[in-house]
């Protein structure tokens, strides 16, 4: 199917995709894939071998992108190990049109050019669409070393049947773009369950202001929020983390910064309309200054301060009763010091949540600060799964687990 009819699927749209090409005639058929792929709002960033570059010229595949094209180990501007850069940005990796060259070079684990190095230092997916002459591809040592790439996991799109550049007719050439596509989106579905999807979540605790230096907060460190946006991102969610606590940076993840939970409700409505699911870890203030002062307060002039709070409206209740949330899934994080799981059903079904992880905060070693966490999540439909001590990582990661399977089908 000519790629212009050829819909690019969901799972790539957002996708960080690193196209790397190597010197086959194909190689032009590839400006236009990464073309339609780019429009479909796939990152696409390219690198190609130096053979490749004389086939399709690197300002082809920039101006179809909008990224640098990568030629050479040695010709990154922006990096001094631009094929580890590359190899940790990506989500995944396609190879096309694999020359015989180029799968026997990565089968014996070369490293000796951008794309062979990139290779190497991937960490995620990789497709490679050979292409080249029926007799190359028929040979043992080809198909040994397309056997062996199979055997590391690499999913390879078998060359099509038809008319070939050297004049004969044979099997070789590079696979229709609807397949490459399909295979590129298999390879995303089956490790990114959250490809496509956008991903709210909230970290730390809301400062409310006494005055122009104090404030109200609590022990949040943001770190569970932290964990469950990078966990949702590397399973392919669009993230965005609104978070009053400094994370580091991760991709995929969006961060905005706020202090109040004013400011944190300001963010959420911006955002949830085009989320499928919003985990609040953060540790949102029930109570605020009724009265901000606008400068300091000092001692000397006010020897005894009373406070007076007022109570501050449940965010995800509120934000659960608007209209452009209905369909995202909404988890809570209910801290707890006691009876964990009674509690937590009583928040779950009183915010109208979807799911709730009840979390025990009176713990030294969980909850509050710590590195690690335990709890248990809790659904609508009366499930209920414990969590045993573990990183606040593995939670997220076991938390999403339970969470993907039950969002809403797209
Ligand atoms: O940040 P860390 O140091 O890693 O610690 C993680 C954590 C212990 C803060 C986290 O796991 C957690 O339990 N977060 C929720 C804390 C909390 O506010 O719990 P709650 O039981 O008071 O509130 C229940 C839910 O309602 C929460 O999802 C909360 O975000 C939300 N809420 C609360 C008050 C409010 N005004 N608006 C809200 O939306």
């Amino acid at each position: 199917m000519p790629l212009d009819r050829t819909p690019v699927p969901d799972e790539l749209r957002g996708l960080r995709l690193a196209l790397l090409v190597s010197g086959g005639i194909a190689a032009y058929k590839l400006v236009d894939l990464a073309s339609a792929l780019a429009q479909a709002g796939c990152q696409v960033r390219v690198a190609m071998t130096q053979s490749a570059a004389r086939f399709v010229g690197p300002p082809s595949f920039q101006g179809v992108t909008g990224n640098a094209v990568l030629t050479g180990l040695w010709l990154s501007a922006g990096s001094p190990e631009p094929h580890v850069e590359l190899g940790d940005w990506a989500q995944l990796i396609f190879l096309a049109p694999a020359t015989a060259n180029i799968i026997g070079r990565v089968a014996s684990g070369r490293s000796d050019d951008i794309v062979t190095a990139t290779l190497l230092a991937a960490r995620c997916p990789v497709v490679i669409a050979p292409a080249m002459n029926d007799a190359m591809w028929s040979k043992p040592a080809v198909q040994e070393n397309v056997a062996t790439l199979r055997h590391r996991g690499v999913t390879v799109v078998e060359p099509e049947t038809g008319h070939l550049a050297s004049g004969h007719v044979g099997t070789g050439r590079l696979a229709d773009a609807s397949k490459l596509l399909k295979a590129m989106a298999d390879a995303v579905r089956s490790r990114y369950d959250l490809a496509g999807r956008r991903v709210i979540v909230t970290a730390g605790g809301t400062r409310e202001p006494i005055d122009t230096v104090r404030f109200i907060s609590n022990y949040s460190s943001g770190k569970m929020g932290f964990a469950l946006a990078s966990a949702a991102a590397d399973r392919g969610a669009r993230v965005t983390l609104v978070t009053t606590a400094n994370h580091p940076e991760h991709h995929g993840v969006e961060l905005r910064h706020v202090a109040t939970a004013d400011e944190m409700l300001a963010e959420l409505r911006a955002e949830i309309r085009a989320a499928d699911l919003l985990m609040m870890a953060a540790a949102v203030a029930d109570f605020r200054p009724a009265k901000t002062a606008t400068s300091k307060i000092r001692r000397e002039s006010t020897p005894k301060l009373t406070l007076e709070l007022e109570s501050i409206p449940d965010l995800v209740a509120t934000l659960g009763r608007e209209k452009d949330a209905e369909g995202v899934f909404r988890v809570g994080f209910a801290a707890e010091d006691s009876d964990l799981a009674a509690e937590g059903l009583e928040k779950m079904n009183r915010k109208g949540l979807q799911a709730i992880v009840a979390n025990d905060i009176s713990r030294k070693d969980t909850g509050f600060g710590s590195d690690d966490n335990a709890g248990v999540v809790m659904f609508t439909d009366g499930s209920s799964h414990e969590l045993e001590k573990m990183t606040k990582r593995e939670m997220a990661d076991r938390i999403l687990d339970l969470v993907v399977p039950r969002l809403k089908k797209t």
